[in-house]
This record gives C-alpha cells, structure tokens and sequence, in this order.
C-alpha cells in the first residue's frame, strides 16, 4: 500500500512539474520524461489488473530504451513508420474476452466509461497506450540526445498534409494495428452521434483499426452511438455512415449491431448530472418507485391483516 502511494505520489509529482500547466515555453528533460514513463509502467504493473501482466515478463526500463531507441534524432514529420513496432510488441499483454473498446470522437468519456478496464479495455486502458496517453514528443536531430525538450513545439498527433508522420502520429498508428489485430469475442465502437458523419473514414479507427480487426477471431461488433446530455443528435443508427460501417463488418464475417443513445451511458452521464432535463426519466422513476414501496408494503401489509380479522 505505502508502494502503491509512493508511486501514485511520484506519478502527481511529475505531472505537476511537467504537465500541469505546461506552455511552449516549459522545458522537460529527457529525464523527467523517463521518470514518467517508468514510473507510468510500474504503476500499471502494480494498479491495474495485475492478473493481465502475470504471464507477460514486461520491463520498464526496457521499454523505455526501446522509446528512446524510436524517437531519438528522428525528423519531426518524417518519423520512420516501423520504429515502434519492438516497443509495441514489447509492450504486448493479455486483454479479456470480450472486453476491447474501439473508439472516435469521444475523448475523455470513453475513458470514463471503460473505467480502467473494469468495464472495457480501450487502447489506453492497455499498458502501450497508458504509457503515452496525454504526453507529447518528438526527436530533435540537434539536440545532442536527440530528444526535443520544448515538447509543445512538437506536430501533435492530428496532422494535415503538410506533416504527416510525427513521433505521435506514427506510435498511435501502430498501437492501433496492434491493439486491433488482437482483438477477439464480441468486439465495441463508441462514436459520437453529436458528429456528422458519426464513423468517419478518415481516422485513427477508419484508417488503422478496422482494417486489421480479424474476423476469425472477432464475431460480433456492437456500435454505441452518444451524446453528450445536451447535444445534438446529427446521426442515428440508421444514418448513412454507421450503415456503412456495419457492411465493413459484415463483409469480415462479424455480425454489426448499433444502439443508440445506450442506456448505461446515458445513466453514467445523469449520475454526474442529475438535474439535467434529459434526466429527469430516471430521476422520477426513481423517485416514484421509492416512495411507492413503503406505500405498497403498508397496502399488502393490512390487506393480509384483514384476511386474518
Ligand atoms: C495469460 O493469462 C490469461 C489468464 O489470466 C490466459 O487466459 C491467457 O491465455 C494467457 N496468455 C498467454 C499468452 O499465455
Ligand atoms: C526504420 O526503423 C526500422 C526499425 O527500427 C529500421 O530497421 C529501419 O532501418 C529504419 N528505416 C530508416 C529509413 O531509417
Ligand atoms: C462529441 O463531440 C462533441 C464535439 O467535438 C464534443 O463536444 C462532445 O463532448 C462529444 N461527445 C462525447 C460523448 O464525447
Ligand atoms: C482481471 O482479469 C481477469 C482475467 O485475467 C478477469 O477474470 C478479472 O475479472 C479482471 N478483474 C477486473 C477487476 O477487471
Ligand atoms: C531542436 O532544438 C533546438 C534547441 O531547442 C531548436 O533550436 C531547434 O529548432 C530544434 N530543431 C527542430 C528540428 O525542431
Ligand atoms: C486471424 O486470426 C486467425 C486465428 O487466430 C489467424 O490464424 C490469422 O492468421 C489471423 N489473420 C490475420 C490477417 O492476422
């Protein structure tokens, strides 16, 4: 326990320095990043399910050799496209059936929704994409370790034509491949409904993931398809995009199913807040059902009085 805090600790500490109110003028060491990064792996190890990195002999510095290894000196929009293939390898482990969750547009609830993995695994949920999920990077050929040091001068991770392959871009790509490849049972897409088109083509899940779902191994899809409490609903299950989607499915041999607005994410939703107009289905149902249910067993409870009268 007193481990478990100190890492936690260490963890807060870092991210304060470093991140919490990060600008393009703040300067990270290549150190601090490693201080991160390691400590993000050990924490992983020790307070996600454990049981995952049972079988899976995962070293943390080992993994962050193989970081600097991909990124040092690198061109920042001219990243080598097989650099990160040994550290996503490396970084490898068990996910449970049933449990992976495709996502777009939908950052942070997805990441609220999958709680850690006690719900569903998103790519970040899993030990590869913990490690670089809210850091930015990049190499800087003239920096003498070959590591930039103002990291918000880096491209970022959404790229238009003019930088199309950043250290961050190139890593959630081949994350994505890999998480999908491993995919298996009854696989989830969340997408927001509040975007038109709710599936676009052109992204991270379009471009990288689906493609490589196996359908030897995946059997169902199901689309999840929300909203924010007040926002708009510019597509629905029967939209185009998401039909279109489903025939992707379809044409791998996993049978798609879509549904909108799902309820457990529509209840997560109110649980935050319950005064929301779109709430107040579940608030009066449930008011109304306890205060019936004293009032019910005061009626069955006179009802058989009477009987014995
Ligand atoms: C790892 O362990 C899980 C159970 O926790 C098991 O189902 C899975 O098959 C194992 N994977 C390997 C590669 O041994
Ligand atoms: C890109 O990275 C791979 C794997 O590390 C390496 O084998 C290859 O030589 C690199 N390509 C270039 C052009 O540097
Ligand atoms: C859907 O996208 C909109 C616009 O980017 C965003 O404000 C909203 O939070 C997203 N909804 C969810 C549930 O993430
Ligand atoms: C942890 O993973 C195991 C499978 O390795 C699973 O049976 C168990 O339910 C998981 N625990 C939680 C809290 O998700
Ligand atoms: C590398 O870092 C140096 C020192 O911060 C900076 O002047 C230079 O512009 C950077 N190079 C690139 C390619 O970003
Ligand atoms: C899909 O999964 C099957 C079963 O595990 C495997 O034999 C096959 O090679 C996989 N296909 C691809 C393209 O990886």
């Amino acid at each position: 326990m007193a481990i478990v805090f100190m890492f936690m600790s260490l963890v807060a500490i870092l991210y304060a320095s470093s991140f919490a109110c990060i600008q393009s003028s703040s300067r990270r060491e290549t150190s601090e990043w490693r201080d991160l990064f390691v400590g993000k792996c050990l924490l992983y190890k020790q307070d996600y399910n454990s049981s995952l990195l049972c079988n899976t002999t995962i070293d943390c510095s080992q993994l962050w050799s193989k970081v600097k290894t991909a990124v040092e000196y690198q061109p920042k929009c001219n990243f080598n496209n097989s650099a990160y293939e040994d550290l996503v390898t490396a970084s490898q482990h068990f996910v449970p059936e049933n449990k992976f969750l495709f996502w777009e547009n939908v950052y942070p609830f997805v990441m609220w929704y999958s709680n850690r993995g006690h719900k569903y695994y998103t790519i970040s949920d899993t030990l590869t994409g913990y490690l670089f999920d809210n850091i930015e990077w990049c190499g800087n050929s003239t920096e003498a370790d070959g590591i930039e040091k103002y990291p918000r001068t880096c491209p970022g991770y959404e790229l238009g034509p003019e930088c199309q392959k950043s250290a961050q871009s190139v890593f959630w790509e081949t994350a994505s491949k890999f998480y999908a490849r491993n995919a298996y049972g009854d696989v989830y897409v969340m997408l927001n409904a509040s975007i038109s088109p709710a599936f676009p083509t052109d992204s991270y899940f379009g471009n990288n993931e689906l493609p490589n779902i196996n359908g030897t191994k995946v059997k169902k899809a199901t689309i999840l398809l929300v909203h924010s409490l007040d926002d708009p609903v510019l597509e629905k299950c029967s939209g185009e995009s998401i039909k279109n989607l489903m025939e992707r499915f379809t044409a791998k041999g996993i049978s798609p199913s879509c549904i909108d607005n799902p309820r457990d994410v529509q209840m997560l939703m109110c649980s935050e807040n319950p005064s929301n107009p779109n709430c107040n289905m579940w608030m009066s149902s449930g008011a109304k059902r306890s205060m019936m249910t004293p009032y019910l067993i005061c009626l069955i409870l006179i009802k058989s009085l009477n009987i014995f009268v």
